[in-house]
């Protein structure tokens, strides 16, 4: 079928309003919308100003209500723990109330914030949706992130309430939440009044009498007894929830997602984007934890009346490579959204592919993958062996959705390979040179969007509009900056290449070296430090850390490598997947005094590299090379 893409985005350009108006026909309002978009509200402008909705209606009461009742809205599939759950959109929905009423019953009301720290089980949705009921605006932390990093978000967030579990479970390990849960809560100077506990089998926990409750036994016996609660009138433009993500310092920046604008870019994306109708098995293999998971795990699928997959487990090793499989043949998945790094795994252990042909994927339609640059070795194997279209998309924490996309659902555009192919309607996407001019085609530059963004993205950052002017909006005025660079070719297709800050993609996390600079840096051996990220075949990036130790320091530089590796894993987390250290005696540095990460990037990716004009002592460059070949870095 010809692509309906290029009408639909010239419908989109032409009349803005009337494109997302007609969207949000989709939608069920209390209230319908006073304005499709205000410029009057927030830094440049809100969507749908006056509307008054429920996200959980949309997402359960008019399934429940509307003849989906017996449909399966989640599918929970635990390879981890060995154990499976399909939860129905009528039991989704008795679920959600319970939990509200609980909730509310330990003091949350409209407008609080609830940090949920959960790992990858129906609870940690069910609570997602049962905060959108209630009006309530969660924040939920990824489980691979250490104490202090809760901690930030506690700190920032002020939550009246936690809910978390016992335990997370990695293989080979159970890691005990609860323990991480109570430093996190003692190092922040704001307390939530209560939390929620789900006990699981694998490892429970202590409650501490007074703030710690079961989350099993409360939301069962509300259950058991009946209760019902009905969903707050909240506005289009209130916060559905804040995501905190990596910014360039140590201080994550907290995302605010709204309502409104919200379902309608989800619940448009779910048939244009991904060509999949209600009713219909949507998988993402991601984790709540991320925006991904948000958007595609909870909030879209259940728009759209589909079942959504919770996985509870690796692409490989639980137990095998063909878990992917498995999943999409027991479940009926027709579409699949992961991030290339999982079939880079996949692809190490099952090179040619001989898991895939022991399952029926005869319902398998669609690949998506998003998270980093989708490389065309993985897109190709995955083309051959599972003989579907592999669509790479781009999106950001920030947009909550695909900017530059393949619209199946429109009609499928032809692939090039190393593209997301073409912007989506909603976003006016071009490349400026650092004096905010547009480049030539083909030619290397920033990628911004043209002001407004679409319904969905972030109307600023939590309590911080001027943070969110300073780091989006003020370098090229009028365009919100992406910070990822790229070019655009001859027929409209975006390449993105990479960041323009110094964000690093490992394993489709991303992770800020500010961030881990910091932590480094207040190791007391250690005088000065840089990290860059290093190009992996499995996770695209790794970071690396180069130490200069005060002098006077007598112990030998591995124990102190060491010791900083650790300190990164109890600060930041195991996320960080930090595990190279090395000790050199000077860091390159402009005469202005700047170190030169990207020239130390481009040494250790063994690409060719220039002398950078401004540097202090050439023959630092040499030595970063050769501490870099010792470890096996470098080409
Ligand atoms: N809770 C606690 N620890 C976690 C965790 C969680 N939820 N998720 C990851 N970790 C730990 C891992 O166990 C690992 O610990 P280790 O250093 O002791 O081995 C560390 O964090 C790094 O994790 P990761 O970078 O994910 O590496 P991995 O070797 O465990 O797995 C992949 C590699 C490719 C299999 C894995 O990254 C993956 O499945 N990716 C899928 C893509 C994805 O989810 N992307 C998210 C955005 S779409
Ligand atoms: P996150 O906010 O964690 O989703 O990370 C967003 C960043 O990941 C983007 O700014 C890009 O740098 C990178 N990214 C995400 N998807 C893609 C993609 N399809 N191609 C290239 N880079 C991507």
């Amino acid at each position: 079928m010809a692509s309906n893409y290029h009408t639909v985005y010239e419908q989109w350009k032409s009349d803005p309003d009337g494109f997302w108006g007609e969207a949000a026909t989709a939608i069920d309002w209390a209230k319908p919308a006073d304005k499709i978009f205000d410029d009057t509200m927030g830094p440049y402008g809100q969507w749908f100003s006056g509307a008054l909705c429920n996200t959980c209606y949309n997402c359960v009461d008019r399934h429940a209500e509307g003849g989906r009742t017996d449909q399966a809205a989640i599918i929970y599939d635990s390879p981890i723990t060995g154990s499976k759950r399909t939860i129905t959109y009528g039991e989704l929905h008795a679920e959600v109330q319970a939990l509200a009423h609980v909730m509310t019953e330990k003091g949350v009301k409209q407008g609080d914030r609830v940090i949920i720290y959960m790992p990858m089980v129906p609870e940690a949705a069910m609570a997602m949706l049962a905060c959108a009921r209630i009006g309530a605006i969660h924040s939920v932390v990824f489980g691979g992130f250490a104490a202090r990093e809760l901690a930030t978000r506690i700190e920032d967030s002020a939550p009246a309430m936690i809910i978390s579990a016992s335990c997370g479970i990695e293989p080979g390990r159970v890691i005990a939440y609860k323990p991480l849960l109570d430093e996190a809560i003692e190092i922040s100077s704001h307390k939530p009044s209560a939390t929620l506990i789900l006990q699981r089998e694998q490892l429970g926990c202590d409650l501490i009498e007074g703030r710690d409750f079961d989350y099993a036994e409360l939301v069962g016996s509300a259950r058991d007894s009946g209760v019902t609660f009905k969903c707050a009138d909240v506005k289009a433009t209130d916060p559905l929830y804040i995501l905190y993500t990596s910014g360039t310092t140590g201080q994550p920046k907290g995302v605010v997602r709204d309502n409104g604008g919200h379902m309608v870019a989800l619940k448009w994306s779910m048939n244009a984007m991904y060509g999949v109708d209600p009713g219909e098995v949507f998988w993402a293999a991601s984790d709540v934890g991320w925006v991904v998971g948000h958007s595609y795990i909870v909030y879209a699928p259940l728009l759209h009346g589909c079942t959504t997959i919770i996985f509870e487990g690796k692409p490989v090793g639980t137990p095998d490579a063909g878990t992917f499989w498995r999943v999409i043949a027991e479940h009926g998945v027709s579409v699949l959204f992961t991030a290339p790094t999982a079939f880079r795994a996949i692809k190490k252990e099952d090179p040619d592919g001989s898991l895939i042909g022991q399952y029926d994927l005869s319902g398998f339609r669609t690949l998506f993958l998003a998270g980093e640059r989708a490389d065309p070795d993985t897109i190709q194997w995955a083309e051959d062996k599972l003989s579907v279209p592999v669509i790479d998309h781009w999106w950001q924490t920030e947009t909550g959705w695909t900017i530059a996309g393949n619209p199946v659902g429109l009609g499928l555009l032809p692939v090039k390979h190393g593209s997301p192919a073409v912007p989506m309607p909603g976003y006016d996407i071009q490349v400026l040179d650092d004096e905010g001019h547009p480049v030539e085609t083909g030619a290397l530059g920033n990628i911004v969007v043209k002001l407004p963004l679409p319904p969905s993205c972030l109307p600023t950052l939590w309590n911080a509009d001027e943070r969110f002017r300073t780091t989006y909006l003020e370098e090229f005025p009028g365009y919100y900056k992406t910070a990822d660079a790229g070019y655009v070719d001859e027929d409209g297709y975006l390449f993105i290449m990479a960041r323009t800050d110094d964000i690093i993609n490992v394993a489709g996390h991303r992770l800020s070296t500010g961030g881990m600079e910091e932590v480094i840096a207040g190791h007391k051996d250690v005088a000065e430090c840089a990290v860059i990220g290093i190009a992996d075949k499995l996770k695209g990036q790794i970071p690396a850390g180069f130490l200069i130790i005060n002098s006077g320091v007598s112990r030998s530089e591995e124990e102190i490598e060491k010791e900083v590796i650790s300190l990164v894993r109890k600060k930041i987390g195991p996320v960080a997947a930090f595990k190279t250290a090395i000790t050199v005696p000077r860091l390159p540095k402009t005469r202005s005094g700047k170190i030169l990460r990207a020239t130390m990037q481009k040494i250790a990716d063994g690409e060719d590299w220039k002398m950078p004009a401004t540097i202090d002592d050439p023959a630092i460059l040499t030595e970063i090379g050769e501490a870099l070949h010792k470890r096996g870095f470098g080409g």
